[in-house]
């Protein structure tokens, strides 16, 4: 049987460009609902500047709140050395830096150069290998971007290669903007697995285009085995504007499902976790599943 492993990004992409005040505790219990559901991966927060990401200013609180869970593994953004020193201080075993394909977001993002950005990680890499802090590596922008249009797929290989030799365990894949088909994601897919082996790779693709779903599926078939996604689709990223939320957790589950692919997922708890989030949040549920399941039973 085909084992997927789900990364929840939801209570870090997902809230981050959340506009009204969320507070720690509805973080938490957000956490604290994700993993009881059966997700084994939570992104929780990011140690970024709370200048450029508001919403993640409680970073260090969330990190003392988590009701932390043997088999649950909690990591956290950090896009510097400070950032990695602040996210191991409070307890984080894994954290993931992010680099971009295309230079106009790396500068709106992290307000550097791609080569610049790859320079920022070696520390955090050399610093996490000697605690034994593992790394993720995100390559945005791996269709397009938003700034700088179409990406070539040699692009994102070129980044996704580095962040892999300089050790990160495996290189998330970001449709930052949700332009991608499964044509060109495969196109992209192509290009990547020549440099970095496709157990390495994780599909993170957002929704704006609606085709998310479809992307996961050709990902799949191609190979991947690692899907990002976010409970009730919430999401959007601060510096790419339109860009809607992750493809939701629910409906990845439920195509895994069909598919036979075993992710852990309890989908009716899970869907009752997307209802809670999504009215905390006074929003629309973003995920279609979730939405066609709660009216199944009213
Ligand atoms: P900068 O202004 O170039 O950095 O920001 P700086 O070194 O000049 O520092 C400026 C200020 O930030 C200073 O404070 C620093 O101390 C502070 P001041 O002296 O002005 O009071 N600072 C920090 N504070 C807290 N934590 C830190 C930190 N580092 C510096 N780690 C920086 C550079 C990278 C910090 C900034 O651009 C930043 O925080 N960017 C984060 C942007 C972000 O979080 N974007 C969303 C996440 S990425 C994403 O969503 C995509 C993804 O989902 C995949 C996909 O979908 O494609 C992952
Ligand atoms: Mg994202």
């Amino acid at each position: 049987m085909d084992h997927v492993r789900i990364v929840e990004v939801g209570p870090r992409d997902g809230l981050q460009n959340e506009k009204q005040n969320v507070s720690t505790a509805i973080k938490l219990e957000l956490i604290e609902r994700l993993a009881s559901v059966g997700l084994r991966d939570i992104e929780v927060t990011s140690f970024v500047s709370p200048q450029w990401v508001p919403q993640m200013a409680d970073q260090a609180e969330v990190m003392q709140g988590l009701r932390r869970r043997p088999n649950v593994n909690y990591s956290v953004l950090t896009p510097n050395l400070r950032g990695f020193e602040a996210a191991v201080a409070a307890g984080a075993s894994e954290v993931a830096v992010f680099a971009a394909a295309s230079e106009g977001f790396s500068r709106k993002n992290i307000n550097c150069s791609i080569d610049e950005s790859i320079d920022r990680f070696v520390p955090v890499l050399d610093a996490a290998r000697r605690q034994g802090v593992k790394v993720r590596g995100y390559v945005s922008c791996v269709v397009a971007c938003p700034y700088d249009g179409a990406i070539a797929p040699e692009k994102v290989a070129h980044v996704a290669a580095r962040l892999y030799e300089l050790g990160c365990y495996e290189v998330s894949l970001g449709d930052t903007i949700g332009t991608g088909t499964p044509g060109s994601v495969r196109r992209m897919l192509n290009a990547v697995a020549a440099r970095v082996p496709v157990n390495c790779l994780a599909g993170h693709y957002h929704d704006t285009y609606g085709m998310a779903v479809a992307n996961v599926h050709a990902s799949y078939e191609f190979g991947l085995r690692v899907f990002d996604s976010s409970v009730a689709g919430l999401g959007g990223c601060p510096y790419a504007r339109g860009a809607t939320g992750n493809v939701a957790t629910e409906d990845v589950v439920y195509l895994l499902n069909g598919l036979g692919a075993v992710t852990g997922v309890d989908l009716d708890a899970l869907v009752d976790c997307g209802a809670w989030i999504s009215a905390q949040l006074g929003r629309e549920n973003g995920s279609r599943v979730g939405r066609a399941v709660l009216s199944t039973r009213s």
